[in-house]
């Protein structure tokens, strides 16, 4: 089998690395002649722990190339993935599709006969249907096929998702799309993982309801944290109770700042203007939009009530991105909690593993740390924004000879309240009982 992959973002790179791993023959495209330079060096251009050494070795063999020429791609290919970035487009929240069309467009100009186009990135329904119109006016003197098989990749940890997903989602309406896509993701049926055949629009809907779901499950956890706390609970208890029922589940009943990232913010937003404009609108999945967005100013403001006031003090954060192990600050909270302490007149200093790049181009007026150590020097608070390991085995005494004032904002809950109150630190977490606090 040989595929095309278009487009090397995250979700291109990790699927063509990954398919490659199966013995597929992958040719990754990009219209970037920089990226695929760099790609061609064996350079991940993302942060993923185990993509570089997964390129290196499939790349190695032969199996995985880069180039910027789509006709070479699709020659004698099976089949041509679209992976090109769907962002929410500024004003309306739709996703903006431009670039899936685009790539489809020009995979149709140079497909061979019998090549099965297939949408990875997330789009919007009937977005595949309109795709089958497109090639077809296209490229009329050949048979193509267009298939839906959204990803479901988890920063942080995409090659393990890849290789051992829950389940594969194929939308196809053709038996030639259905048998290529089987043969591509045949060694994980050998693993047993389950793979879902239905329509073009039932596959693209599925993507958008799973991440819908689990925005809601997040926000749920995240409006129980605040109740626990105005009623003396703790949600960490709540959690691990409710999520001991089956039907509910433990994961993604963690509390935090709010969810961000690539994903749940964009997918929210589109699931919404699809089903408004389908007339039958998703409340639920609103309201957890809404509440989510909320959330992220409101963690400034516990932030600030915690100090006292953040003006003309200083305020030490630890993690800036949306989640850790990755690099990426898209719709990360800390992109609405440290404006707005700046804005009430605090300094900020800040860390952060991998992210800082990233956040020096869209957090501007921080200075930005070597260690947690240097962040937390003179500061009156220490804000903990994103849970990295690293955080969570920090010294407290250096901890507390570093700060100004011992005091802790704990948005990811990475310490236990009972021993940083034992240590003198006045500590807030979300949802939980500090000892000694009011
Ligand atoms: C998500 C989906 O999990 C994945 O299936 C989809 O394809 C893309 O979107 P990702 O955005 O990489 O993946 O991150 P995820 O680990 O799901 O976390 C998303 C956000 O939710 C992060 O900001 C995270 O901090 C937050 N979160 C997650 C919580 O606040 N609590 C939780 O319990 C889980």
């Amino acid at each position: 089998m040989k595929i095309a992959m278009i487009g090397t973002g995250y979700v291109g790179l990790v699927s063509g690395a990954c398919f490659s791993e199966f013995g597929t023959e992958v040719v990754c495209v990009d219209h970037d002649a920089d990226k695929i330079a760099a790609l061609r060096r064996g350079e991940a251009p993302i942060y993923e722990p185990g993509l570089a050494d997964l390129m290196a070795r499939n790349a190695d063999a032969g199996r995985l190339t880069f180039t910027g020429d789509i006709a070479s791609a699709v020659a004698g290919a099976d089949a041509a993935f679209l992976a090109v970035g769907t962002p929410a487009r500024p004003g309306d929240g739709h996703a903006d599709v431009s670039a899936v069309y685009d790539a489809a467009r020009a995979v149709a100009a140079h497909a061979p006969d019998g090549l099965v186009i297939v949408t990875k990135s997330t789009v919007p329904v009937g977005t595949a249907r309109e795709l089958e119109g497109l090639v077809h006016r296209e490229a009329p003197d050949r048979e193509l096929h267009v298939a839906a098989n959204p990803e479901f990749l988890r920063e942080g940890a995409a090659i393990d998702n890849f290789m051992h997903p829950d389940r594969v989602i194929v939308g196809a309406n053709s038996e030639r799309s259905r048998s290529v896509l089987e043969q591509l993701y045949r060694p994980l049926s050998r693993l047993e993982t389950p793979t879902v055949f239905t329509t073009l629009e039932t596959a693209e809907l599925t993507k958008y309801a799973a991440n819908a779901f689990l925005a809601t499950k997040i926000t749920f956890i995240n409006e129980m944290a605040d109740l626990c706390e105005a009623v003396g609970a703790d949600v960490h208890a709540l959690a691990h109770g409710m999520g001991l029922d089956r039907r509910i589940g433990r994961s993604f009943l963690n509390p935090g700042p709010g969810y961000g990232g690539s994903c749940f913010p964009k997918d929210t937003s589109a699931l919404i203007q699809t089903a408004r404009g389908a007339a039958a609108p998703t409340r639920i999945v609103e309201a957890a939009a809404a509440v989510n967005d909320a959330r992220k100013e409101s963690m400034a403001h516990r932030i600030a009530a915690h100090c006292g006031g953040v003006a003309g003090r200083t305020i030490a954060v630890l993690g800036v991105t949306f989640k850790p192990n990755t690099d990426d600050m898209r719709a990360a909270p800390s992109r609405v909690i440290i404006p707005l302490l700046q804005s009430w007149g605090a300094t900020i200093r800040a860390h952060d593993p991998a992210g800082m790049a990233a956040a020096r181009e869209v957090i501007p007026g921080v200075t930005w740390c070597r260690d947690a150590y240097e962040a937390l020097e003179g500061a009156a608070c220490a804000a903990v924004l994103t849970e990295w390991n690293e955080y969570r085995n920090l010294d407290p005494a250096r901890m507390k000879a570093a700060l100004a004032e011992p005091r802790i904002a704990d948005l990811r809950n990475i310490y236990d309240p009972a021993s940083m109150a034992a240590r003198g630190f006045a500590y807030r977490g979300i949802g939980r009982i500090t000892p000694g606090a009011g």
